[in-house]
């Protein structure tokens, strides 16, 4: 029988990550599929997933030089070049590559003849859902910055009736009704709060209302569609911006909670909030900017501190999926077997992929950096 394949999952060494590419779970349905699971000792430890619970599920545990030998290397962040020596050549690192902030790590997977892909870069097409790492991220990261900003709020965000008077329900405003934005929606919803969102695609209308929040929209400007290829949003016209932030300033003066999370692919994120409209809201508002780490939504925001800004509270982590790392990692592992098992050709023994999704997320192949994002 031929050897199986090795399949190695990393500790993370970026600051503050807690995440793990493989769960005890998962890493048990790797074996079954036929290979061999090594997990880097320590590689659970900020999930509450020992190195014992991985040695139960089959995997061996290494203590150094964990990728030797490697055909697959399993991480969240891409690993540097230098925690992957004694990977075989042409192994996959599979894992968010942050292909356009870390070219000079993918590089380096060129050169040392790897082949890396970027599980950012699915495509969103029904079949990859599961394989997904942005949406099953972003699900829970739109869950935790709700939280996160209840906690920096010093009010309740449910109507009480008390005996001592009435407290009044908080207002929340959710920009950018993606998966983070609507999982932000229905986390308020579920608190008692009183929700209102926005977005410039406009299929996003009927789904604020349904999840019972207030659908706030610029009407009759140009460009209103907003929604670009494979469901993502586009730029928007200037006439578009300029009504969205008139539109955005009449509300946000009145709302105590604004989460935002408006993203556009390959681009920094849209400005969404000026300092001149926090300066508009009320002291002790809280705002929480999901796009921080992309260069912000909200001006004057800054990754993982709580800065005060005419009395608001803006805060926003880099790594908001990292504040639930359990979870997280039970969910991105999960994306991760499913893509590998997905595409698992029993007759090899390995996972080979089509051309769709291959062509999609694969950044370097034979020496060289061959996704036509990257090129020229
Ligand atoms: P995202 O993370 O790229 O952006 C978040 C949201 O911000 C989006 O709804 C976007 O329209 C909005 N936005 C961008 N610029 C804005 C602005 N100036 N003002 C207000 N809002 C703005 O988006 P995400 O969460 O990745 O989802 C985008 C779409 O893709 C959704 O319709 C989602 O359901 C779909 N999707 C499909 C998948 C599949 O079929 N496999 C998987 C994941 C998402």
């Amino acid at each position: 029988m031929a050897k199986p394949l090795d399949i190695v999952v990393l500790r993370e060494r970026a600051p503050g990550e807690t995440r793990v590419a493989a769960t005890p779970e998962t890493v048990r349905k790797l074996i079954a599929l036929g290979a061999a699971v090594t997990v880097e000792a320590g590689a659970g430890a900020a999930a509450s997933l020992s190195d014992d619970d991985y040695a139960a599920a089959g995997a061996k545990i290494a203590q150094a030089d964990a990728a030797q030998g490697a055909d697959i290397v399993l991480a969240v962040q891409g690993p540097e070049a230098d925690m992957l020596a004694g990977a075989n050549s042409g192994a996959w690192i599979v894992a968010g590559l942050d292909p356009f902030g870390r070219r000079d790590r993918v590089d380096a997977y060129a050169g040392a003849g790897f082949e890396a892909l970027a599980m950012e870069f699915m495509p969103r097409i029904t079949r990859a859902q599961s394989m997904d790492i942005l949406s099953s991220q972003a699900n829970l990261s739109g869950y935790k910055a709700v939280l996160i900003a209840a906690n920096l709020y010093g009010r309740a965000f449910p109507m009480m009736m008390t005996a001592a008077g009435t407290v009044s329900a908080a207002k929340a405003f959710v920009m950018g009704v993606g998966v983070a934005g609507l999982q932000a929606i229905a986390t308020a919803r579920r608190l008692g709060a009183q929700v209102s969102a926005t977005d410039v695609r406009s299929a996003t209308r009927e789904q604020i209302q349904s999840l019972g929040a207030k659908p706030i929209f610029v009407e009759n400007v140009k460009g209103i569609e907003g929604e670009g290829a494979g469901g993502y949003a586009t730029e928007m016209s200037a006439e578009y911006q300029a009504a969205q932030a008139e539109l955005v300033s009449s509300h946000i003066a009145k709302q105590d909670i604004v989460i935002t999370t408006a993203l556009i692919p390959g681009r920094a994120a849209p400005r969404l909030i000026s300092d001149a409209q926090i300066a508009t809201m009320k002291p002790g508002s809280v705002i929480y900017d999901l796009a921080v780490a992309q260069g912000g939504n909200v001006e004057g925001s800054v990754p993982d501190q709580v800065v005060e800004i005419h009395g608001v509270k803006v805060v926003g982590y880099a790594n908001t999926p990292a504040q639930l790392p359990a979870d997280a990692s039970a969910l991105f592992a999960r994306n991760l077997y499913n893509f590998l098992n997905a595409f698992w050709d029993k007759e090899a023994g390995r996972p080979v992929l089509d051309e769709e999704i291959g062509n999609a997320i694969r950044l370097t192949q034979g020496g060289k950096v061959v996704h036509e994002r990257l090129l020229g």
